[in-house]
């Protein structure tokens, strides 16, 4: 297990559109240590989720862990430690809502990002087993900005006004009312 880089936008790989993931290759020794090395990531940088190309690896794959609790948008559902291989999102109401949201690809930012807040995601554990789960709200959010990453998407792409990029240690000074955060 090891901490591996988190590239940062401008590197290309964050931009290419990730392979899928064959059962044979789930059970790989390579993706079970990246998937190890990913959660030793994650951890030591403290975000919510982690894809794969992150870390320089184009693969559809990405881990999301939420710790839950009360937070200054809401009190937000937890969820357990999940690796999501394959996953696809199907939009069930397209009403979206808009978060403040940061990156670990794009530290010391945070941008104004609207999506739909219900939706169901499909995927496939390490096992290769298809599962699936259904998001409202600020999970929904963290999901579609998670998988984006799995198709060369970065949030900034998503900020419709250019004035909703800002440096989070401002925002966190003059933040505007009614904007929620993702830490
Ligand atoms: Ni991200």
């Amino acid at each position: 297990m090891a901490i591996r880089e988190i590239i940062r936008m401008g590197h290309p790989t964050l931009r290419q559109v990730a392979q899928p993931l064959s059962v044979d290759e789930l059970t790989s020794d390579e993706i079970r240590e990246l998937v190890m090395d990913m959660v030793d990531t994650l951890h030591d940088a403290g975000g919510l989720g982690l894809a794969a190309p992150q870390v320089n690896r184009s693969v559809r794959l990405a881990i999301i862990e939420i710790p839950g609790g009360t937070t200054r948008y809401g009190v937000i559902p937890p969820m357990p430690l999940t690796v999501f291989v394959n996953p696809v999102i199907e939009v069930v109401d397209a009403a979206s809502a808009g978060y403040w949201e940061g990156c670990l690809s794009i530290p010391g930012l945070r941008g104004f990002v609207e999506r739909p807040q219900h939706i169901i995601v499909r995927a496939h554990d390490l096992a290769g087993r298809s599962f699936q789960l259904e998001l409202k709200d600020f999970l929904a959010t963290v999901f579609q900005h998670e998988f984006d990453h799995l198709d060369g998407r970065l949030y900034v792409d998503r900020i419709e006004d250019s004035r909703n990029l800002v440096y989070e240690d401002m925002l966190d000074q003059h933040e505007a009312p009614g904007k929620r955060s993702i830490e």
